[in-house]
């Protein structure tokens, strides 16, 4: 690994941390931190790059994204040529299966509405809810959907899961492509979104789509806001066609302050911390497939530009 020359930049995540571990990970390299003019480097690791790192990067063998959506990326002009390699679970999909659940459960169970009623020194109780009246529907079976359609089913709810290609699940009834989306949707009362944003998902969960849950439906949106039209949302909600929604992902990130998303009582919003990029298991990660490239392995988590993701 001795001439290898790793460029690091990322729009979020801090350097000082991440240069060290990387270098730490690959004893010999190179590994600096991208400024305009850097030199040419072997691999870059990126989140959020610029577009002039990617054009002045000619003699790219790999480009890895620290998280698991690329979407990002794929906004760019990118090399010709040059794979993208994105982060293959590296400790998400556990954190991903803990939120999903979470939020499942708090509004099966109604802890929402118990919170509020024990801030108020009410003691009552809830008729209780059947889960077989409310089935789980995740769209995107990819890497997190899989861990957390497994996850859900083991409270016993009924899962149903949504995927571009044909899958078979235990446990999962599974359906595909466009042409199954409408009877995926309808079969689902809880609709979870992880999917990629690419431009077929792009505010796939709109008056339409949205129409298509069943009634008193609940949405959880852990993947990107840009699936979701906002205004969309609030009207299906207030219409009373959906329960409401926990958000963790919104179209403008930070939400802008006064966005009715904040202070809405049917809406729950986290700051994008469902699945958070691990520093320590994605260094690993991205330290073994630089290592398996270098001596002309295949690796997982390649992105397919043409699908985008
Ligand atoms: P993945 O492994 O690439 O899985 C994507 C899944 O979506 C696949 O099952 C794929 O179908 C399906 N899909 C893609 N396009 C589709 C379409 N047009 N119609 C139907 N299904 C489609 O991705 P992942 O690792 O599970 O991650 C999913 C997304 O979660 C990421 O892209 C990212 O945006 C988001 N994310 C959010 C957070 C957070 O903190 N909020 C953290 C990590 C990731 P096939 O299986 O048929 O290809
Ligand atoms: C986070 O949102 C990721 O895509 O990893």
């Amino acid at each position: 690994m001795s001439s290898l020359r790793i460029t690091y930049y990322s729009a979020d995540f801090d350097e000082a941390a991440w240069i060290p571990g990387l270098q730490a990970a690959l004893p010999g390299a190179d590994v600096t931190l991208w400024t305009p003019g850097a030199p040419a480097a072997d691999y870059a690791v990126v989140w959020k790059p610029p577009q002039q790192m990617l054009d002045e990067q000619q003699a790219l063998k790999a480009i890895f994204n620290t998280g698991a959506g690329v979407d990002a990326l794929m906004k760019l002009r990118l090399p010709a040529g040059v794979p993208v390699i994105r982060l293959d679970d590296a400790g998400m999909s556990v954190q991903m299966a803990e939120y999903v659940c979470h939020a499942v459960i708090r509004h099966f169970r109604e802890f929402d509405g118990y919170e509020a009623d024990m801030g108020n020194g009410k003691w009552s109780f809830r008729k209780p809810r059947s889960r077989l009246d409310y089935p789980v529907g995740i769209l995107g079976l990819g890497v997190l959907g899989e861990r957390v359609a497994k996850a859900v089913a083991q409270f016993d709810f009924p899962v149903n899961g949504w995927s571009r290609s044909p899958k078979e699940l235990e446990g999962v009834q599974c359906f595909y492509g466009e042409a199954q989306l409408q009877d995926f949707l309808a079969a689902s009362r809880i609709v979870v979104c992880l999917l990629p944003l690419t431009q077929e998902t792009d505010s796939i969960l709109n008056a339409r789509t949205l129409a298509c849950i069943r009634p008193g439906g609940y949405l959880i949106n852990v993947a990107r806001g840009a699936h979701v039209v906002d205004a969309d949302l609030l009207a299906a909600i207030d219409s009373g066609h959906l329960a409401g929604a926990t958000l963790d992902v919104f179209r403008v990130e930070p939400l802008p302050q006064g966005h009715v998303f904040w202070n809405h009582p049917q809406i729950t919003v986290t700051p994008h911390t469902s699945a958070r990029t691990l520093r320590s298991e994605s260094i690993a990660q991205i330290a073994r497939k630089i290592a398996a490239l270098q001596s002309g392995q295949r690796v997982a988590g390649l992105v397919d530009a043409g699908r985008g993701y």
